[in-house]
């Protein structure tokens, strides 16, 4: 089944993702083992790496030179970011800074695991009023909506969408995310499902033992939906 993975850590030296040019291609030639046709690149943005990886042109020639070396894949790159919730985000958006998906109105948010109940809703909203949606980050592995995953209906409400991580529903990062993730799933709460990709071994690019683990749970239609036909629309900036 073909896919598309929205959240990978592949652009090389900027995070705590590859480490090199030569990495980052064996990892997008893990992404094409698993039928991954369409990616975004999605650095760790506002965050704690010395880079920052905000929208300028150190970050789109870095960007260029990835599509470059990986041009003889049969694999389409498109650039965004993993931002980090700061109380300065609002500004960095209203400003340009901060790297869409594919340029289009969907951000993809990572809140702290830590972040409190009540944290969550004010900053949505901040970026829904100018204009963009949150795309929230494996929600599954914040600490509040372990406790509470119905907090994740009311991001829903607002006009938020999340992405689960594909390591979460397998069990990657133990029994009460691995609850969390089969809780949401089960809601039909979740818009689609990425790898998170940071290296070639716990954290790959492989999906393909996710896909087949919905399409077992659930159904092929469910697996194709969360796996291809959401974040796709995600990438070309449909409406879900
Ligand atoms: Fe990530």
């Amino acid at each position: 089944m073909k896919l598309c993975d929205l959240h990978t850590h592949v652009l090389p030296g900027v995070d705590d993702g590859a480490k090199t040019m030569e990495y980052a291609l064996q990892m997008l030639e893990n992404a094409v083992a698993s039928d991954v046709e369409l990616l975004a690149v999605t650095p760790h943005c506002n965050g704690a790496f010395p880079l920052g990886n905000f929208l300028d042109s150190q970050l789109l020639d870095r960007f260029a030179q990835l599509k470059e070396a990986a041009s003889g894949l049969p694999i389409a790159l498109v650039l965004g970011a993993e931002v980090a919730v700061t109380a300065q985000l609002p500004q960095l958006l209203a400003q340009g800074k901060l790297p869409t998906i594919h340029g289009g109105r969907y951000l993809l948010t990572e809140f702290g695991y830590q972040t409190q109940e009540a944290e969550f809703v004010p900053m949505l909203q901040n970026i829904l009023d100018l204009g963009y949606i949150p795309l929230i980050a494996h929600p599954e592995r914040y600490h509040a909506v372990c406790r509470n995953p119905h907090l994740v209906g009311q991001w829903l409400d607002m006009g938020c969408h999340v992405q689960l991580t594909g390591g979460s529903i397998l069990g990657t990062y133990g029994r009460t995310v691995r609850q969390t993730a089969g809780w949401l799933l089960k809601n039909g709460m979740v818009a689609c499902i990425a790898s998170d990709a940071h290296n070639l071994n716990q954290r790959s690019n492989y999906l393909q033992d996710v896909c087949d683990h919905l399409t077992v749970q659930y159904s092929k239609q469910y697996a194709r939906s969360l796996m291809y036909h959401n974040p796709a629309k995600i990438c070309h900036n449909e409406t879900l």
